[in-house]
């Protein structure tokens, strides 16, 4: 909705009146669209202050540590609700009445399975490559076995696409993990939720059918819904960037898990894991927090600090949760990672540097010691925020590729290289 502007006074040039929108929650934004006729453009490296599109799907109150999708606070849905229903509202809304939900899970369900073809890819990999390696493959690759669902200007294609991505990421996942560790594929049951098969198919080997405990079941399944979607960030922004080239949902996708593999985004957890463990022991804890504030060590806190989040990362909250609840049905509640976790996170937000910087726990600081004492190899850790995040990104991929202004992305730059020369002959080069 447009009912002011911004006064943009140019040198030389006549001031520009440029429309103020608003949005329904969180800051006006200015349309700079017609900057260009002015042959200038806005330099925001890193996007700091930029709002990259139109969407209705999450929204971030980063100072008052507010997540909502479609207008549910992230707190209600992790504890009222289920990933797959999540699915159903981040891609349609609304939250599913019993036969629209019933419905939903059985044409997910219809997918779980991999193409036998496909399944020879991983034979093709070493044993010990990244888990994110294949999936980055395996994913693209489903591109070459789905030519019936790639029309993306087709809804039902669109929600084809949709249903198989987040059917058959858990499959893929499973198998990557199964192939690291020399055991045979575990197939989907169809008659288990979404996070009881996942782990079914992570732990059950022919000999032992596993039954996973149905309080790690819970776990996995709020891990799900805490990484389902969050803005515009790197890798769904990555996903629209691809996506509006008129790329097919499956290359975009597998575009998003390479860009979420960065230690920076969600590769954080797999790190956090390893900070802890090269801590090794709360009197280590105010070394490193010295070496997070030297300007001249690249060392970083990992699990701390956020783009949006200036305050608690509400996430982090219902893991820190989470964590408690699975780390005392297990046993473990004195799980040492644990407690160097849980005392980092006192010291580091009583240190007057992260103070100022407004440095607090994100959704990485502790969804690792769950997965941990689940029994997921650390390995596997971005590969999970990428089975969740794929409902994520495939709902901003829908909203984008059906709005009526869809046009390719391309940002424009500042040059500071060379100025015009002519070409310099091989004897007159230095
Ligand atoms: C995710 O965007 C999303 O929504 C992402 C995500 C999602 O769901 O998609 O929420 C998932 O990626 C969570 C973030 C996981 N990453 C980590 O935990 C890695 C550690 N965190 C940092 O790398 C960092 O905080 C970022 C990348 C998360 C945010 O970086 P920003 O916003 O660009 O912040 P910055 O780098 O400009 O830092 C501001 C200041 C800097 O100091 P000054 O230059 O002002 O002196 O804070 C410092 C930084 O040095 N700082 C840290 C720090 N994070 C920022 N110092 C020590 N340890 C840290 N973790």
């Amino acid at each position: 909705m447009v009912n002011e502007v911004a006064k943009l006074t140019l040198p030389g040039k006549e001031t520009l009146e440029l429309p103020i929108i608003k949005g329904t929650l969180g800051p006006d934004v200015i349309d700079i669209g017609m900057l260009s006729k002015a042959e200038m453009f806005t330099f925001d490296p890193g996007f700091r202050s930029t709002a990259s599109c139109e969407s209705k799907i999450t929204f971030i109150d980063g100072n008052k540590g507010l997540l909502l999708h479609r207008g549910y606070p992230i707190e209600q849905l992790a504890e009222h609700s289920d990933f797959l229903e999540v699915c159903y509202l981040l891609l349609f809304g609304e939250l599913p009445n019993t036969v629209q939900k019933v419905e939903f899970e059985k044409k997910v369900k219809n997918h779980t399975l991999i193409h036998e073809q496909l399944i020879r890819f991983y034979s093709g990999f070493r044993r010990d490559a990244h888990p994110m390696a294949i999936m980055c493959g395996v994913v693209g690759a489903l591109s070459a076995f789905y030519h019936d669902s790639l029309d993306i200007h087709n809804e039902e294609h669109r929600e084809m696409a949709s249903f198989r991505l987040i059917a058959k990421m858990p499959t893929l996942a499973a198998m990557s993990y199964k192939y690291s560790v020399g055991q045979p594929f575990v197939s989907p049951l169809n008659r288990m939720s979404y996070a009881e098969n996942f782990l079914h198919m992570m732990f059950s080997v022919p000999s032992e059918e596993m039954i996973p405990n149905p309080i790690l079941v819970k776990a996995m399944d709020r891990i799900f819904i805490l990484h389902a979607d969050h803005e515009q960030n790197a890798s769904t922004s990555t996903v629209r960037l691809a996506g509006s080239s008129g790329a097919n949902p499956f290359a975009c996708i597998a575009a998003g898990i390479a860009a979420l593999w960065g230690p920076a985004h969600g590769g954080a957890n797999e790190a956090v894991l390893a900070m802890l463990q090269e801590i090794g022991d709360v009197s280590n804890i105010p070394k490193f927090i010295e070496k997070a504030k030297d300007k001249n060590d690249p060392f970083r806190l990992m699990g701390f600090g956020h783009r949006v989040y200036k305050n608690f990362d509400p996430r982090a909250t219902v893991m820190r949760k989470s964590c408690y609840e699975v780390l005392d049905e297990l046993g473990l509640h004195d799980d040492p990672l644990f407690a160097i976790a849980l005392k980092l996170e006192e010291i580091a937000l009583k240190d007057p540097y992260f103070i100022e910087k407004k440095l607090y726990p994100n959704v990485d600081f502790y969804s690792g010691i769950i997965l941990r004492a689940i029994g997921i190899p650390t390995n596997m850790f971005t590969v999970i925020f990428a089975m969740a995040r794929t409902v994520g990104w495939i709902a901003h991929w829908n909203e984008m590729i059906s709005s009526p202004d869809l046009s390719i992305n391309r940002p424009r730059q500042l040059y500071t290289g060379s100025t015009m020369r002519d070409f310099t002959p091989m004897d007159k080069r230095k």
